[in-house]
């Protein structure tokens, strides 16, 4: 977290209910090593006490314009250019678009036109409203501009819905902030990424699927964006919205993946594989929904699907193959017997028992090599994502 030891940063706080957790993020920054000057809205007000705030960080709170006092001490314009980082959590749609379009009605929008400082903007709001075009052209116009993007997370939101919307929690901020600008290491890389479940139909209705979520391999595509990469993503089916900047492919089926694969494997620098991938699909998909028979049960005629990471470790002139290894036991052992089996170059090994790594935000990862075995330990997939990057390039040992 060393990054952001004497880092001035301005977090401006906007009017969502998510504003209830800047206390924390406000805190952690401040535990990172920041100083922190929060800047509220009018609506922001409403959400977020400003004298938690302002115990939290010890300075405070900026929220009007034409504040003569807080003027004197302070002027807009100075903390415009004391800032190193404006960081806007939650952003409303509303912020966005003001953003985006240079208003500046209040003292946070002023300061964003002032700044040179890097904007992070993590968005906070209903999920239509996140899909609608209005907002994602804002957001586009806004990357274009250089800011810098923390994605709104998928669960439950304040209107009761389940979906994409939520504002990232405040570790995996400060994780961003601290990874903010990361050195470009892949740049002039092509990445090649599988992710999410597949499903096997077995009729027009049912199907074969598993846990995944996705959420490790988009932390890594995301990541290696980042970095500088120019990556392909290809997902099974997950709700994660498409990543800004990444040509995301969807395919439902090992089959389907393996052929996407297949067609933009070559060039590609590295391949890593977080796919959970079906082992075996259905021989015959029912053309029509399957009835009960009787009493008895149902047999299904199961082959084997070909395996797509060995498929690509055995590529004349490839970049660097990474595989996955999924384990309820004996994870170093399994891994490193699939790091031979796969002729992969590397193996990035999970534990799977009681509820782990599928769907949860944080993993435990071990990164298995020909040479050595590195537990990597536990933390976010956003921050295991940046640390195997630097690993595969050589960045770090
Ligand atoms: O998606 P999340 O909810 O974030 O969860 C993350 C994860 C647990 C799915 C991820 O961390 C992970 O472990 N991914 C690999 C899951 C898996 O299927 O592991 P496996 O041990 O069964 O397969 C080993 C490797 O072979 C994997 O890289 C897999 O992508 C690959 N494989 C498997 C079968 C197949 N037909 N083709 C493949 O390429």
């Amino acid at each position: 977290m060393t990054m952001l030891v004497a880092k001035n940063i301005i977090l401006g706080i906007t009017g969502g209910i998510a504003a209830y957790k800047t206390v924390d993020l406000a805190r952690k920054l401040v535990q990172a090593g920041a100083s922190v000057q929060c800047v509220l809205t009018e609506s922001a007000a409403q959400f977020v006490s400003p004298l938690a705030l302002q115990a939290v960080t010890g300075l405070a709170v900026r929220s009007a314009l034409f504040d003569t006092d807080a003027e004197a001490a302070m002027g807009h314009i100075e903390l415009a250019r004391w800032a190193d980082i404006l960081l806007i959590a939650p952003a409303t749609a509303n912020t966005l678009a003001k953003l985006a379009h240079g208003l500046a009605d209040d003292l946070l929008a002023t300061l964003a036109l002032a700044t040179k400082a890097e904007l992070v903007i993590a968005p906070a709001m209903n999920g239509d409203m996140w899909r609608h075009p209005a907002t994602q052209t804002n957001l586009a116009l806004l990357q274009q501009r250089g800011a810098r993007l923390i994605e709104p997370a998928s669960g439950s939101l304040a209107c009761g819905e389940v979906d994409v919307g939520r504002m990232q929690e405040p570790q995996d901020i400060v994780n961003a902030l601290a990874q903010s600008q990361p050195e470009p290491i892949l740049a002039g890389k092509r990445v090649l990424i599988t992710a999410g479940p597949t499903f096997e139909d077995i009729d027009p209705v049912r199907f074969i699927g598993n846990r995944s979520s996705g959420k490790m391999g988009y932390a890594l595509a995301q990541a290696a964006r980042d970095m500088g990469a120019e990556v392909v993503l290809i997902s099974g089916p997950t709700a994660l919205p498409d990543p800004q900047g990444i040509n995301t492919i969807r395919v439902r089926s090992a089959l389907q993946m393996l052929q996407v694969v297949q067609s933009h494997f070559t060039g590609t620098d590295f391949m890593v594989a977080a796919a959970a991938v079906a082992d075996y699909r259905v021989e015959r998909i029912a053309s029509n929904k399957l009835k009960k028979q009787g009493d008895g049960g149902l047999t299904l005629n199961l082959v084997q699907n070909q395996d797509i990471v060995a498929w690509a470790a055995e590529q004349p002139n490839r970049g660097k193959v990474i595989a996955f290894a999924a384990e309820t036991d004996d994870v170093l052992a399994n891994a490193q017997a699939k790091l031979v089996r796969k002729g992969v170059d590397a193996v990035l090994a999970n534990s799977v028992a009681n509820g782990a790594a599928f769907e949860q935000d944080m993993n435990h990862l071990w990164l298995i090599t020909p040479q050595q075995q590195q537990d990597l330990g536990i933390a976010t997939k956003q921050h295991l994502a940046f640390v195997i990057w630097q690993m595969l390039s050589g960045q770090r040992s």
